[in-house]
């Protein structure tokens, strides 16, 4: 019986860092023709899925990721992280009919950062053999069909189940699936599309807002917590830090205030480091 297990995507990530990008307002360039001089790179991983799940492996519980990757080299260098973290890995699944996801991230320190992102294997999950858990965190999900499986499968089960939503999430039938679900998170730009739909939701909403921190909507009652002024080298990762954080102290104490008071602390710490990962809190 694992403590947690999260479904959603493996990705392989490549930090970028360009030397003296042109800005402009909120694009910046890269010119036709020529070649632009690479400052720093970095190699990581990410993908809701595995940065949620290094979160819970690192507050000490007994996790296990669920997704399908790659038969590549990027796939192979997944597994191999998952494993060193101590992430049960038996539910993941490889296939060779497309590549591990691949992301590159542009990032302009203490400025914000570009993706370009290919979403490969993991849009090809479609089927999963079921372990029990206490908890199951679901972070956004390509196929909504499976997404259903997993709620149902955890109701019947007794399994407490935690939702990122993506945007399959949103267009698929929400009134029936957020009633199997305990927590919920969406950033203000989700909430604000959700907002109708969300009002039917019983379970504890968490809002994250970027720099200015997190509410939360439970039994009546909004709670917030306020983020401290803190530098940002790279803001990867902050929505799954964040969510990750607030659950695993609220598993260990069922305590809304001090798990958002953790989620921020998780999320800050992530950002302060490059990559969706390296940051990341330990118990
Ligand atoms: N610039 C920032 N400075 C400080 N804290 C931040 C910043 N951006 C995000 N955070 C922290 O991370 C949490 C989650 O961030 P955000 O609301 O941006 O999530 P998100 O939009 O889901 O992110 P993602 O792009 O990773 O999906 C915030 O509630 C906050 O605590
Ligand atoms: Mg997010």
């Amino acid at each position: 019986m694992f403590d947690i297990i999260t479904f959603g995507s493996a990705t392989k990530d490549v930090f970028l860092e360009i030397e003296n990008p042109l800005i402009k307002k909120e694009s910046f360039f890269l010119e036709l023709g020529k070649k632009i001089k690479i400052k720093k790179i970095n190699f990581s991983s990410g993908g809701g899925g595995t940065n949620t799940a290094f979160t819970f492996s690192n507050q000490g519980f007994k996790t296990a990721y669920c997704g399908m990757i790659g038969q590549d080299d990027s796939g192979d260098e997944i597994l191999k992280e998952l494993e060193k973290q101590k992430i049960n890995t038996s539910l993941i699944q490889r296939t060779k009919l497309k590549p591990t996801n691949y992301s590159i991230i542009i990032n302009h320190p203490h400025k914000d950062r570009t993706i370009l992102t290919y979403r490969g294997a993991s849009s090809l999950l479609k089927s999963i053999c079921f372990k029990k858990a206490f908890w199951f965190y679901i972070a956004p999900f390509e196929n909504n069909k499976l997404f259903e499986k997993i709620l149902n499968f955890a109701n019947k089960n007794n399994i407490k189940v935690a939702v990122n939503p993506g945007y399959e999430q949103f267009k698929g039938n929400w009134i029936q699936w957020i009633k199997k679900v305990d927590i919920i998170f969406v950033n203000e730009l989700e909430y604000n599309i959700l907002k109708n739909k969300l009002k039917q939701f019983k379970g504890i909403l968490n809002i994250t807002q970027g720099p200015q921190g997190v509410s939360v909507f439970y039994n009546n009652k909004k709670y917030f917590k306020k983020t401290p002024n803190s530098k940002v080298l790279d803001r990867t990762g902050a929505g799954d830090s964040y969510a990750s954080g607030f659950m695993s102290e609220y598993i260990r104490t069922n305590d809304i205030e001090k798990s958002m008071a953790y989620g921020v602390k998780n999320a800050i710490s992530c950002l302060r480091k490059i990559g969706a990962k390296q940051g990341l809190l330990k118990k």
